[in-house]
């Protein structure tokens, strides 16, 4: 061997060994404290994320340039991220895992720099980012230098918002303002279990503050988070599974805004009856039946990936495929609170439709929905705010948007599911459809207050009228002649035609008055 091999040798083998001690992370003792507590390290989870063999890491010897409290003698190649890019089903993504075992996952300003440099490749070439979140937060020792650093993360997290799908996984804690990252990209997975949580305030400043005494579970954990705030849109078992449904969701994303979202041939065929679907809806409009189940008949192979699937389940969202095409779905469940719309369904509701028109992904709504939901409750919360969402998400999305009525569709959430005016492409209606200004009972109590008072027998009155109200508007029939739907069809056919206009909307072009930003009431 020449002197120069082996001085390159030398070179090679250094290299190697500064590699292997950057994989280590924060050594075997922490390594195995990460294990203990059921959560697998950074690399472990980005193993699982990416297709064999095709990670990239970047910045692996970068570390922290703060000295103060002892920091300089803590560094860590790594500095507590690991980042970079790979294939998802072939598909480019770009990930950041953040490693608990290093500094415990905490952001400085380097850990800061590392997430920001991996989105701007990302918005560059526009791909999706996964995010890992296993962090204890700012970190401590470098002050408002880590604080900079989040403010540099969450703009990157707004610059991205639109543009490239980004997709967080909480897979630790994540406490005060680092739960914003997440919170401020498109869809979060979270994690059951005790090593997994996420809120502003822990329960010690809780206690002391309010005196009230929480667990961390009951404060911020997975099913809190998946049930009552709504802040997570997926719940998964474990690890594994909180991955696996990041995959799925990918599947059904474009890597960018300037894509159309992925085709795939599901061998399901476009014009195939639905069979038996009618037999879903109570012919007696009182009865509740499950929505889901008539999604399921619709859509490919019924494979149908709800978002949200544990909070506001008045309202169904989630991605499908109609004849291999990709499509957002909203929909009314009269299993819960009779169907009708209240703050958290419509904020549920809008952001979903955002998201798709952001995406390209063409919206379809199955409505059967009573109305908004009355009272102070909800009036005193804002309802006229939230509501307002829905209406202003469908009418500034410009990608196909096709409404079917199965059944009830009355007053502001017959507009708020998407009807001609507001800008639907297409409305169609089964024969089961209900379509008025509000549900009967209302009605007649209104229109005929005084005649009500007046009659000796009201009841008798009342029940007639509500007769005579119901054959006008329980029915499809008075909206189609009033050209306000497109087709009365048969529930059967309900795949075939949504298929075909899918297709036929295929090239819809809509444009809107150039504009900063519109102003969605929040
Ligand atoms: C520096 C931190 C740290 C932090 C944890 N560590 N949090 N170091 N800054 N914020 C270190 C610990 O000292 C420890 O170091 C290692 O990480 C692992 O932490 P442990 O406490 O041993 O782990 P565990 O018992 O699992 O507890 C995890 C934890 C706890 C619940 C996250 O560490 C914790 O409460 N940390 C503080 C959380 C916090 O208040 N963060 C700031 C939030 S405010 P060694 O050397 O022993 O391994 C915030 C502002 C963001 O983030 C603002 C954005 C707008």
């Amino acid at each position: 061997m020449s002197k120069e091999e082996k001085t390159m040798d030398k070179l090679i083998q250094e290299l190697k060994n500064m590699k292997e001690k950057a994989y280590q992370g924060g050594g075997e003792d922490k390594i195995k404290a990460q294990h203990s507590k059921g959560k697998l390290t950074a690399r472990e989870r980005l193993a699982l994320l990416f297709d064999e063999g095709t990670f990239n890491e970047i910045m692996s010897f970068a570390t922290t340039r703060a000295t103060e409290f002892g920091l300089d003698k803590m560094k860590m190649y790594g500095d507590g991220v690991v980042t970079g890019w790979g294939k998802v089903d072939g598909r480019t993504v770009f990930a950041y895992s953040q490693d608990f075992t290093e500094l415990g996952g905490t952001l400085g300003e380097m850990h800061a720099n590392k997430i920001a440099r991996i989105y701007e490749l990302a918005l560059k070439v526009g791909a999706p980012v996964v995010g890992i979140n296993d962090s204890g937060g700012a970190r401590i020792q470098e002050g408002a230098v880590a604080l900079e650093g989040y403010g540099q993360v969450f703009k990157m997290n707004v610059m991205a918002s639109g543009v490239i799908p980004q997709i967080t996984i909480m897979a630790g804690p994540a406490a005060g303002g680092a739960v914003y990252s997440p919170a401020l990209t498109d869809f979060i997975i979270m994690i059951k279990g005790d090593a997994y949580y996420m809120f502003v305030t822990g329960p010690e400043i809780t206690k002391v503050v309010l005196g009230e005494e929480v667990s961390f579970q009951d404060l911020g954990g997975a099913v809190i988070h998946a049930t009552k705030s709504g802040v997570v849109h997926f719940l998964a078992e474990n690890e594994q599974d909180a991955i696996n449904i990041a995959k799925r969701l990918l599947s059904y994303l474009p890597s960018n805004n300037m894509e159309e979202p992925p085709f795939m041939d599901t061998g399901d065929p476009a014009d195939r009856d639905v069979k038996d679907v009618e037999q879903i809806v109570p012919t007696d409009s009182a009865k509740p039946f499950d929505m889901k189940e008539i999604i399921y008949r619709i859509v490919d192979n019924g494979e149908f990936l709800e978002v949200h699937k544990h909070w506001a389940q008045n309202i169904v969202v989630g991605f499908a495929r109609i004849a291999g095409n990709v499509v957002g779905i909203v929909a009314n469940n009269s299993q819960y609170l009779g169907a009708a719309i209240d703050i958290d369904a419509a904020d549920k509701a809008a952001r979903f439709i955002r998201f798709c028109d952001a995406f390209n992904i063409p919206l379809i709504s199955l409505v059967d929905t009573p109305g908004y939901i009355p009272g102070t409750d909800q009036e005193y919360k804002g309802i006229i705010r939230h509501g307002a969402k829905m209406l202003y998400a469908f009418a500034e999305a410009t990608v196909p948007k096709i409404t079917v009525i199965i059944r009830k569709s009355y007053g502001g959430a017959h507009i708020a599911m998407s009807i001609k005016s507001l800008g639907a492409d297409l409305v169609y209606a089964w024969p089961t459809a209900e379509i008025a200004v509000t549900g009967p009972e209302g009605a007649v109590r209104i229109l005929y207050r005084k005649e009500i008072q007046a009659s000796s027998n009201p009841d008798e009155f009342i029940k007639q009228k509500i007769a005579e109200y119901r054959k006008l508007f329980a029915n499809p029939y008075w909206a189609a002649e009033k050209g306000l739907i497109d087709d009365v069809i048969e529930p059967k056919d309900t795949r075939r035609i949504i298929a075909s206009a899918l297709e036929m909307l295929r090239n819809k072009r809509e444009y809107r008055y150039p504009k900063k930003h519109g102003n969605i009431p929040l």
